[in-house]
């Protein structure tokens, strides 16, 4: 594996996390925007890894000088898509959870096969996951909540749904642009159903 920095994973096999997380379980970030969620929940739950991906943001200089500044040890950045990142470069039942906060919407009909929560992704992300592992999602778009529930309700690979805000979800940009909008936000939790073990 090349890295460019001590943080920032440039992956070209599969990801040796539990050297590069000293054995800790793994959060995998998909889309984290300006990181500055993504460092305060590294900052307050010591005890796991995190691996943030974003496939298009300004923000990971940001992210790593957030790293450096707090002595974080427990967060890893990748520049790149999630989705390929999963693919290729994570092993089946590697990770603890994902999480997925503020998604980007897409809204036109004709632009909703772009969206991350997509029945083949959450096959790919049940077979990523440790048996119970978890995957935490947030949207202040409610169609989107919609498909969520949709997409994930008639998954065989996951169960769960709607919960209250999680009290360790620091509240990000995105929720932020939601909330002055006006718009309400939806939290959800799924943990991989039994049926994803023999993936
Ligand atoms: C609406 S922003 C939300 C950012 C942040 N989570 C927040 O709540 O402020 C969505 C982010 O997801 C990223 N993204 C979209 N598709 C992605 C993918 N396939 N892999 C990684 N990141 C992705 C975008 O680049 C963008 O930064």
């Amino acid at each position: 594996m090349a890295q460019d920095s001590e943080f920032l994973v440039t992956p070209e096999g599969v990801i040796d996390l539990e050297s590069l997380f000293a054995g800790r379980p793994v959060m995998l970030e998909i889309g984290f925007g300006t990181g500055i969620t993504t460092a305060q929940m590294a900052e307050q739950e010591p005890e796991l890894g995190f691996l943030a991906v974003d496939v298009h943001t300004p923000g990971v200089g940001d992210l790593i000088g957030r790293i450096h500044e707090a002595g974080l040890t427990n967060l890893r950045v990748i520049a790149g898509d999630a989705m390929h990142v999963l693919e290729h470069h994570l092993g089946s039942r590697c990770l603890a959870g994902v999480r997925t906060f503020f998604p980007d919407p897409w809204p036109k009909v004709r632009h909703q096969k772009r969206r991350l929560v997509q029945p083949d992704r959450a096959r790919l992300i049940a077979d990523r996951v440790h048996p119970h592992g978890t995957w935490d999602l947030a949207t202040d778009w409610a169609p989107y909540a919609e498909h969520i529930d949709i997409t994930l309700g008639n998954s065989e690979y996951w169960l769960g749904g709607r919960v209250p805000r999680p009290s360790w979800r620091p509240v990000t940009k995105y929720e932020s642009l939601g909330l002055e909008q006006g718009r309400a936000i939806a939290d959800f939790r799924y943990i991989r159903s039994d049926i994803a073990h023999t993936l």
